[in-house]
C-alpha cells in the first residue's frame, strides 16, 4: 500500500495539488467595448473563477503583437498590448488572483518572435547586423534561383502550411519559420538569446507572476545543420521534427534557464512546457525533480490519437487507445515525474464534441469526461467554457474563421484541388476556432462578452448554455466541475494515491482505481450511447460503495455516464 503524503500546498511543489484554469484573454471578456476581451475584463470576472475553486489562472499571451497567430507572435516580451490594456491592468489582476487565494502563470512564446520585434527587424536588416545570428537565415539550395519555389534551404514544412521558410528581398537570403511567416525562429545556440530570454523571465517573476507555460519549448534546439526531411507519400514537404524535436540540446538548455532563473527566485514556481510529440521517455526527463528543467510537460499522444495522416484527416476514436495512452503515462510518471492532464486549450476542438455527444447526452458526456480526466494523477487544466460543456460551432463560411492555420489549411488545400465542402467539415471538426468563440456569461443577445460585436462570432447556444445559467443548476456542469476540484483538495488519494487500470480492453468503458492509506476509489466513465454493466473483477464490493461524485451506485451505468466510488479497507 502506498503511504501517505501530505499535500504540499506551501512548499515548493504546489502545483502538484492544483488544478489549473486557462484563460484565453481575447475571448474571456472585452470591459471597452472594442469586441475583443482584455485584462480589465478578465479581472471583472475573477468571481466565476474563485466559485470553480480553482488555484491557478494560465493567461495566454498578452503582450504586444501583430496578432498574426493572436498573440503567440510576440513584438515584446516585457510589455502588455493596449488591445489588452497595460501593465498596471496586469498587476490588477494579479493582486486580484492573490486576493482570492489564486496565482499567476504566463505564457512564454520563446521558441520564436513575431517578424516585427526589434531583434528581428535588426536581424533582417544586414547579413553583417549585430542580431543577424539571433535568427536562422540561410542561403538558397545550391544550384536554385533564390526565391523561386524549391530554392528553400531544406524542404521543412510550416505547422501553418507551406514552407518552412521565407526569402528576404533585403539581404537574398531565407529565415526559419516553424509557423507562420510572421513567426522567425530563435536560434538559442546564440548564448545572447538565452540570456535575453532569461531577462525576460526574470522580469515576470520580480513582478510577481507565480509560473510559465512555455510554448512549443521543446522545438528549441535545432540541429545546427538543418538537414531534409523525409517526405511522407503524398505530403508536399519534408518532416523536418526528427531535427527540432527534443533536439540535442533541449535538456542542457532548460537545466540552464533552471540554474539561472527559476532556482535563485525566492518563491515557488511553476514551469510547464509544451511539448508536441514529446515521448513518455523524455518526459521522464524533462521531468525528473533531479535533473531541474520543469515541472510538467503538455504532451499530446491523447489527442493525437483520432488523426490520421494529418490532424484535419479525423479518425473515430478508440477508446481502447485513448486508456491504453493515458495509463501508459501515468505507470511512466507514477515514481519520477509528473503529469498534466488536459482535453482541452486554445488549439483543440472541444472535447464534448470530440471524444464525448454533443446533443442530447451533451452535459451527461461532458460531466463524465471530466470526472475520468480530474481523477487521474497529475496537475489538472480546465480551458475556458469547458467548465460550461461548450461544444464544437457549426461556422457555415470559411469567413467565419479567425484562426491563421484554418484558414491557411483551407487556402491551400483548395489550390490543390481539394472540395471547398469537405474542406469546410474539416474545420469545423478540428479548427482551433472552436476553442476561441467568445465566453458565454449571460443569456443576452451579446451573451454579456461585451457591448459590441465581438471578433469571432459568438455560438448561439449561448441562450442555454451560459456562465450565469450554470451557476444557478445545481446538477450543471460547472458544479459538476467545481465538485470534482473540490474532492481533489479535500481526499489525498486523489492528488497521491496510485492508479491501475480496469478493464483494459473494454470498447465502451473507461474504469480505473486509485489507492492511498486503505482509501480506494474506483472511477467508472461510459464512452456510449447505450447503458452499460461493466464486468468488474469485484463489483458486488462496490455496490454500497460511496458515490462521491456523480449520478447513480453501483457499476452498472446509464448513456455517457460517470461515476467515483469510494471505501476504506
Ligand atoms: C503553440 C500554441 C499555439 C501557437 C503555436 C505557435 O502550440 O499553443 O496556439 O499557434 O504554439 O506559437
Ligand atoms: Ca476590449
Amino acid at each position: 500500500m502506498t503511504r501517505h503524503v501530505a499535500p504540499d500546498h506551501g512548499g515548493r511543489q504546489w502545483w502538484k495539488s492544483s488544478v489549473v484554469s486557462q484563460i484565453y484573454p481575447r475571448s474571456f471578456a472585452d470591459s471597452n467595448g472594442d469586441g475583443i476581451g482584455d485584462l480589465p475584463g478578465v479581472t471583472s470576472r475573477l468571481d466565476h473563477l474563485a466559485a470553480l475553486g480553482v488555484d491557478v489562472v494560465w493567461l495566454s499571451p498578452v503582450y504586444p503583437s501583430p496578432q498574426d497567430d493572436n498573440g503567440y507572435d510576440v513584438a515584446d516580451y516585457c510589455d502588455i498590448d493596449p488591445m489588452f490594456g497595460t501593465l498596471a491592468d496586469l498587476d490588477d489582476l494579479a493582486a486580484g488572483l492573490r486576493a482570492r487565494g489564486m496565482k499567476l502563470v504566463m505564457d512564454l512564446v520563446f521558441n520564436h518572435t513575431s517578424d516585427e520585434h526589434p531583434w528581428f527587424v535588426e536581424s533582417r536588416a544586414a547579413t553583417d547586423s549585430a542580431r543577424r545570428d539571433w535568427y536562422w537565415w540561410r542561403p538558397a539550395r545550391p544550384g536554385t534561383t533564390p526565391g523561386t519555389p524549391g530554392a528553400e534551404p531544406n524542404n521543412w514544412g510550416s505547422v501553418f502550411s507551406g514552407p518552412a521558410w521565407t526569402f528576404d528581398e533585403t539581404t537574398g537570403e531565407y529565415y526559419l519559420h516553424l509557423f507562420s511567416r510572421k513567426q522567425p525562429d530563435l536560434n538559442w545556440e546564440h548564448p545572447d538569446v538565452r540570456h535575453a530570454l532569461h531577462d525576460v523571465m526574470r522580469f515576470w517573476l520580480d513582478r510577481g507572476v507565480d509560473g510559465f507555460r512555455m510554448d512549443v519549448v521543446n522545438f528549441v534546439s535545432k540541429d545546427p545543420a538543418l538537414p531534409d526531411g523525409l517526405v511522407a507519400p503524398g505530403a508536399r514537404f519534408g518532416d523536418g521534427s526528427p531535427h527540432f524535436l527534443s533536439g540535442p540540446r533541449i535538456h542542457e538548455f532548460l537545466q540552464e534557464l533552471h540554474r539561472e532563473v527559476i532556482a535563485p527566485h525566492q518563491r515557488p514556481t511553476m514551469v510547464v512546457g509544451e511539448m508536441p510529440g514529446v515521448t513518455l521517455e523524455d518526459a521522464r526527463r524533462f521531468t525528473d525533480p533531479d535533473r531541474r528543467e520543469v515541472d510538467m510537460v503538455f504532451q499530446f499522444e491523447h489527442v493525437d490519437l483520432d488523426a490520421g495522416a494529418s490532424k484535419w484527416d479525423a479518425r473515430p476514436l478508440d477508446l481502447r487507445a485513448l486508456k491504453a495512452s493515458l495509463s501508459r503515462w501515468q505507470v511512466g510518471l507514477a515514481d519520477r515525474g509528473w503529469n498534466s492532464l488536459y482535453w482541452n486549450n486554445h488549439d483543440q476542438p472541444r472535447a464534448v464534441s470530440r471524444f464525448g455527444h454533443d446533443g442530447e447526452h451533451r452535459v451527461m458526456a461532458a460531466k463524465m469526461l471530466a470526472t475520468v480526466l480530474h481523477l487521474h494523477r497529475g496537475t489538472p487544466y480546465v480551458y475556458q467554457g469547458e467548465e460550461l460543456g461548450l461544444a464544437n460551432v457549426a461556422f457555415g463560411h470559411i469567413d467565419d474563421f479567425r484562426d491563421i492555420e484554418s484558414r491557411n489549411h483551407y487556402a491551400e488545400a483548395l489550390a490543390h484541388g481539394a472540395d471547398p465542402a469537405v474542406v469546410l467539415e474539416q474545420l469545423r471538426a478540428r479548427s482551433r476556432d472552436n476553442a476561441r468563440t467568445p465566453m458565454p456569461w449571460d443569456d443576452s443577445p451579446t451573451g454579456g462578452f461585451g457591448s459590441t460585436r465581438p471578433w469571432i462570432a459568438l455560438d448561439p447556444g449561448h441562450r442555454r448554455t451560459n456562465a450565469g445559467a450554470a451557476l444557478d443548476d445545481p446538477d450543471s456542469v460547472f458544479h459538476h466541475y467545481r465538485r470534482l476540484i473540490a474532492l481533489r483538495r479535500d481526499d489525498p488519494v486523489v492528488v497521491h494515491g496510485d492508479f491501475t487500470l480496469l478493464l483494459a480492453d473494454d470498447p465502451q468503458v473507461y474504469a480505473f482505481t486509485r489507492r492511498l492509506d486503505g482509501v480506494e476509489l474506483l472511477v467508472l466513465g461510459n464512452f456510449g450511447d447505450d447503458p452499460v454493466e461493466p464486468a468488474l473483477p469485484d463489483d458486488a464490493a462496490w455496490t454500497d460503495a460511496d458515490v462521491v461524485v456523480g449520478t447513480g451506485s453501483g457499476v452498472s451505468l446509464g448513456p455517457w455516464e460517470g461515476r467515483v466510488l469510494r471505501r476504506v479497507h
